[in-house]
C-alpha cells in the first residue's frame, strides 16, 4: 500500500491536497500512524542499521551510556569512545565508584562535558535510590541526571520494549518535514506539536524497537539537513515538505540573534618538557576540566605568569587567534606559548594546577 495520507485533519499547517489526487483522505492521526509507523519499520529491518556496539544487547545500563554518548555526537565518533568506556567501566557499579577524574578522562575529546558528570551523578542516583537496580520505565529513567524525556523513551525501548515516543533532532526534522510542521523546534508551542505528532504516530502493537531505530535512521540516513535522500525514503509518499517541493524549509532555523563576543588568552606555560595545567573552578564552562590557564584578552601575560603562577619568564610568542562558538557568546582565543625558568616552576598544594 503505498497511497498518500495527507489529510487537512492531521496536519498542523495544511496544504491544499493535490487536484485529481486518488489519495484517500485519511482524518484520524491513528490510521495515519499505522501507515508511517509500517511503512518505517519495513525499511528499519531491511534498510536500517544493525550493527551498532550497543545494539548488540539490551543491557539498559550499555544502552543508557551509547544513548548519552549520542545526544549530540554523530555514531562514528561515539563508537570508539563507547567501546573504551565500556571496556573500563563494564556496569553501572563500577562506573558508580569510579572517581570523577577518571569518568572524565575516559569522555575527553567527546565534548559536552557535563553529560560525563551527569552520567556518574545518575550512576549514583542508580546506587543509593534505585538499590543499584536499574530503573525499569521511562519515567523512572527521566528521573536520572542528564536523561530528558527522548533519551529516557529511547532507553525504555531499546531495553524494556516501552511503547515510547522519543524526539531527537533527527525525529524532530523527519516529523517537521513530513506535517511541514511551522517553527523553530526550540519554541515551546512548536516542541509541543512535535511531541504530540510523535506519540500518535507510534504503532499500535509490535514493533516499537524496530520503529524507533527506524526513525533514527531515516533522520541520519535520508532525511538529513542538507539535501535529503527523499528517492529512498519510505514515507516519501506522504511527505508535505516534499509534495510543496519545500523540505529545506522545515524545520524552521533558530531566529539569529547576534550572540556577544568575548576575549580571551590562553596560555601555554613551559618549564623545559612541562606544560601547566590548571582545573576550572566547577561552575561554568568546562567546570572542572583541567584546561590552559586563561586570563582576560586584554591582561598583560608576563604579570599574569608571574603573579599568578610565580614563574620566572624567559619569553613570549603569539599565535594565531581562533573562535569558539557557544550557545550564548563567541569566544575569541588567543593562545600564548610562555617559556618559563625550569628552575623556579611552582609546586602546587592539591587539585589546583599541575605541571
Ligand atoms: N542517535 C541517538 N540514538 C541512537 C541510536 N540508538 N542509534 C543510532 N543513532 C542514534
Amino acid at each position: 500500500m503505498g497511497s498518500i495520507p495527507i489529510t487537512r485533519s492531521i496536519i498542523p499547517n495544511p496544504v491544499p491536497a493535490e487536484e485529481g489526487s486518488d489519495s484517500p483522505q485519511i482524518s484520524d492521526l491513528s490510521a495515519l500512524g499505522e501507515w508511517f509507523s509500517r511503512l518505517v519499520i519495513e525499511w528499519q529491518r531491511r534498510h536500517g542499521r544493525h550493527d551498532l556496539p550497543w545494539q548488540q544487547s539490551r543491557d539498559p545500563y550499555l544502552i543508557w551510556v551509547s544513548e548519552v554518548m549520542l545526544q549530540q555526537t554523530q555514531v562514528s565518533a561515539v563508537i570508539p569512545f563507547f567501546e573504551r568506556f565500556i571496556g573500563r567501566f563494564p556496569d553501572v557499579g563500577a562506573l558508580a565508584s569510579a572517581d570523577t577524574d577518571e569518568v572524565m578522562r575516559h569522555w575527553s575529546g567527546l565534548g559536552y562535558y557535563a553529560r560525563a558528570r551527569n552520567l556518574h551523578r545518575a550512576s549514583r542516583q542508580i546506587r543509593e535510590t534505585f538499590e543499584g537496580r536499574f530503573p525499569g520505565t521511562s519515567a523512572q529513567l527521566a528521573t536520572l541526571a542528564g536523561v530528558g524525556r527522548s533519551t529516557a523513551a529511547a532507553i525504555a525501548v531499546f531495553a524494556f520494549g516501552e511503547r515510547a515516543a522519543i524526539l531527537d533532532g533527527n525525529v524532530k526534522r523527519v516529523l517537521a518535514r513530513s506535517f511541514a510542521v511551522e517553527g523553530w523546534p526550540g519554541e515551546r508551542h512548536v516542541e509541543k506539536r512535535l511531541w504530540s505528532l510523535a506519540e500518535s504516530l507510534l504503532p499500535s502493537d509490535a514493533g516499537i524497537v524496530s520503529y524507533t531505530q527506524g526513525l533514527m535512521d531515516l533522520g541520519s540516513m535520508l532525511c538529513v539537513r542538507g539535501a535529503p535522500r527523499c528517492a529512498q525514503c519510505p514515507v516519501a509518499d506522504g511527505c508535505v515538505a516534499r509534495a510543496t517541493s519545500q523540505t529545506t524549509r522545515y524545520p524552521a532555523a533558530r531566529p539569529r540573534v547576534d550572540r556577544p563576543r568575548r576575549r580571551a588568552s590562553f596560555l601555554v606555560i613551559r618549564a623545559a618538557d612541562e606544560v601547566l595545567l590548571e582545573r576550572r573552578p566547577p561552575q561554568g564552562i568546562w567546570g572542572g576540566l583541567w584546561s590552559l590557564p586563561q586570563c582576560d584578552g586584554d591582561a598583560a601575560i608576563e604579570e599574569v605568569c608571574r603573579e599568578r603562577f610565580g614563574v620566572c619568564v624567559r619569553g613570549v610568542r603569539q599565535l594565531s587567534s581562533f573562535e569558539h562558538g557557544f550557545t550564548h557568546f563567541t569566544l575569541e582565543i588567543t593562545p600564548w606559548v610562555v617559556e618559563v625558568e625550569p628552575a623556579a616552576v611552582m609546586v602546587f598544594e592539591g587539585d589546583v594546577g599541575w605541571w
